[in-house]
């Protein structure tokens, strides 16, 4: 399964890719309002730094405009990723892209049925937000496991990518649910680093290995 940073801050960024983990980046408006600066330039800097997928995200609701903004935002960087949203306009203009080889990241997936249309529309990639679901007493990871068994059954090629990741649960259980990508914060990445009988472990070799150091 590959691995993203769900971030638009370059320096989290940075980082992460130093850690040689890490597969791509998706941003949304939200994270991109967070850093006060040119949309354009963010995702051009960004996509120096991470030469995997990059996604940016339309800020246009109608079809026309999402296909201007996508086409301007593809113009940034080969690895550019157009997100759009799942809505009518949204499918519409992923599978405009579709015919032409854009590649789409269709986003505020929350149903097996708006994973179906995202698949029959072309997209490369479906993000269904697990957390979001969690957050309002429903199963996040259910909804994973249903849209990759409709994708098996049906062999589309579009892939799952698990976004609003919460907790390294949500990370291990994605890889168990056979997702193609789940797209993490930086919090939560550095979180699937830790593991405290590693940290006991790790203090029990060196104090064992000084102590034996001071005997010869
Ligand atoms: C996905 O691409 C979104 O950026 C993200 O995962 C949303 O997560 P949130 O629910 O934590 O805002």
């Amino acid at each position: 399964m590959k691995l993203f940073i769900d971030t638009a801050n370059v320096s989290e960024i940075t980082e992460a890719a130093s850690w040689g983990i890490l597969d791509g980046v998706t941003t949304n408006p939200s994270l991109v309002a967070k850093e006060g600066r040119s949309y354009r330039n963010l995702v051009a800097e960004i996509c120096q730094i991470v030469p995997g997928p990059v996604s940016a995200e339309v800020i246009a609701t109608d079809a026309d405009g999402m296909e201007r903004e996508g086409r301007e935002l593809a113009t940034i960087a080969e690895n550019v990723v157009i997100k759009l949203p799942i809505t009518r306009d949204g499918i519409k203009v992923c599978a405009r892209f579709a015919e032409e080889g854009i590649p789409t990241n269709l986003t505020l997936c929350f149903s097996p049925a708006q994973a179906l249309l995202v698949a029959k529309a072309g997209a490369t990639y479906v993000s269904p937000f697990v957390g979001r679901l969690d957050d309002i007493g429903q199963d996040g990871m259910q909804l994973i496991r249903e849209i990759v068994q409709i994708y098996d059954a049906y062999e589309f090629p579009t892939q799952v990518l698990v976004a609003s990741v919460r907790h390294p649960q949500h990370v291990v259980e994605s890889t168990l649910a056979g997702a193609d990508v789940a797209t993490v914060p930086f919090k939560i990445l550095e979180q699937l680093f830790h593991h405290p009988l590693t940290d006991i472990g790790l203090q029990r070799f060196l104090a064992d290995y000084r102590a034996a150091k001071d005997v010869h």
